[in-house]
């Protein structure tokens, strides 16, 4: 781990207080211009007829397939809902279609896996207390003009359960976050409430299903925007509540998010994501892609 530090005191206060970080000018226009054109690339030799999965948060039986349980080491892409017409032809170009490509870019593209291991980045994570952070998830989300989804309310941690309690997002606007183009919210301080839900696999590997641990749900009533421009680094508790409106703006919103957990917190089985026995996760200072 690099020994420099990121973080004033002033900010891991305010990181401990709120749950939530925003760095602006975390990373510059060229770092921005060449992992967005990298994924350009990706999605330009990517052929849509080998998959059709949708992902959706408001329908997550859509989400209950193999292509999607067996992304957590490889590089799978997701569509939006509206990206098809009633017949299941693409409806829009598509560059224009996807909803998000996942989850082992930091793993498999040497792009995405020096953005990932910026040293000013693993900083950030050795600031707020790790100690042998391990790259669990990468993901490039769209937020494609007028049929960007929803992300519905929710917290990271149930999806990528770790005992004791250890994921933190890193969340990356690749273009200007407004109101309009459907930036991230949250709920500064409610990353104290113990978890509402569980995301788990079934036994038989094939579905998964969400245990529902809390019906309370989230007040919202003190939601804050987080408007961010391209380059902003904002930093999630993995118990911080966010969300992101749908995008019914004809501008993009592209971002890219890393999601870390503590290499020696338990990582459960019955996790959706896995890896492969070949592809064990990896830190900070591992360059292998
Ligand atoms: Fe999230």
């Amino acid at each position: 781990m690099p020994s420099l530090s990121q973080l004033s005191q002033n900010q891991l206060e305010q990181y401990r207080r709120d749950g939530v970080l925003v760095l602006p000018d975390f990373y510059s226009a060229e770092e921005i211009a060449k992992l967005r054109a990298r994924m350009q690339d990706m999605v330009d030799e990517f052929d849509p007829s080998t998959v059709s999965t949708v992902f959706s948060t408001t329908d997550r039986e859509q989400i209950r397939n193999a292509y999607f349980l067996e992304s957590g080491d490889s590089i799978g892409y997701f569509f939006e809902e509206g990206a098809f017409d009633d017949e299941g032809n693409l409806a829009v170009p598509k560059e224009q279609s996807l909803n998000k490509v996942g989850h082992a870019m930091h793993d498999l593209d040497p792009v995405f896996s020096e953005f990932s291991r910026k040293p000013e980045l693993a900083a950030v994570a050795s600031d707020i207390g790790y100690q042998d952070p391990k790259l669990l998830q990468s993901m490039y989300i769209f937020k494609q003009p007028r049929i960007g989804g929803e992300v519905v309310w929710h917290t990271d941690h149930p999806f990528l359960w770790t005992d004791p309690v250890s994921v933190t997002g890193f969340w990356v606007a690749l273009e200007d976050a407004t109101r309009e183009n459907g930036c991230l919210w949250c709920l500064p301080g409610q990353h104290k409430l113990a978890p509402k839900e569980r995301f788990r696999r079934d036994g038989d590997a094939g579905s998964t299903y969400m245990e529902i641990l809390d019906e309370t749900p989230f007040d919202v009533s003190a939601a804050q925007a987080l408007e961010a421009e391209a380059g902003t680094l904002v930093v999630l508790n993995g118990l911080l509540p966010h969300w992101s409106a749908p995008n019914t703006s004809e501008k993009s919103r592209h971002a890219f998010t890393l999601h870390i957990i503590e290499g020696t917190a338990d990582y459960p089985a019955d996790n959706w994501l896995q890896r492969g026995p070949g592809m064990p996760l990896q830190g900070f200072d591992t360059v292998n892609a």
